[in-house]
């Protein structure tokens, strides 16, 4: 059963071990300058990164939700309000990918989003993903392509 955990200091915890055993650095954080992989410098920016972004009231942007499918992480989803717009993003474990997950993570969003009021749902990919080309399109987004950046645009209201 796939649920979205709302993040604090242990989901945190749990969301970087999921990263590490899983995911490259460079799927779910800003880059970080040094050797490739889960160093210790890049582990200590990824919580930085979360607790500045989403845990830290005074200077939070969006709301961040750990993946957790059968109790155990497997990702993060986010929600960042831009204006009248919110804007959605997802990152799965290697393992957790192509087995339908992203697609039931979107719907929860797209339910969140919904209830927030926002007047649309929008995400950015590019032109090579596409797992999340699939995921956009098949909520019904409009998808523009400009160069390599895909920009997702779903209307919420009337
Ligand atoms: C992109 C991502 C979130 C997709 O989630 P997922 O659980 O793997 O996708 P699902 O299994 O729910 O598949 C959703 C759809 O995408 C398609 N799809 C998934 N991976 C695909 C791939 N590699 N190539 C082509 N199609 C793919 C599926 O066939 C499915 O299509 P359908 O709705 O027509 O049946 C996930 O692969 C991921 O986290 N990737 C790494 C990080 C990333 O790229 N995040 C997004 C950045 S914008």
């Amino acid at each position: 059963m796939t649920r979205l955990t709302p993040l604090d200091e242990a989901a945190l915890a749990r969301l970087l071990e999921a990263a590490e055993a899983g995911a490259d650095p460079r799927e779910v954080m800003p880059p970080v300058e040094g050797p490739p992989g889960w160093t210790s410098v890049r582990r200590a920016a990824f919580l930085a990164f979360h607790r500045a972004r989403s845990l830290n009231p005074a200077t939070a942007v969006e709301r961040t939700w750990v993946i957790d499918v059968d109790g155990t992480a497997v990702g993060a989803a986010r929600l960042e309000r831009h204006g009248e717009a919110v804007e959605a993003g997802i990152w799965l474990s290697r393992a957790a990918r192509g087995r339908g997950i992203g697609k039931q993570v979107t719907a929860l969003l797209l339910a969140e989003a919904r209830a927030t009021g926002a007047a649309s749902f929008i995400a950015s990919t590019t032109a090579d993903n596409r797992g999340a080309r699939a995921l956009l399109g098949g909520i019904g987004a409009n998808l523009t392509t400009e160069g390599d950046e895909v920009a997702a645009v779903l209307p919420l209201r009337p």
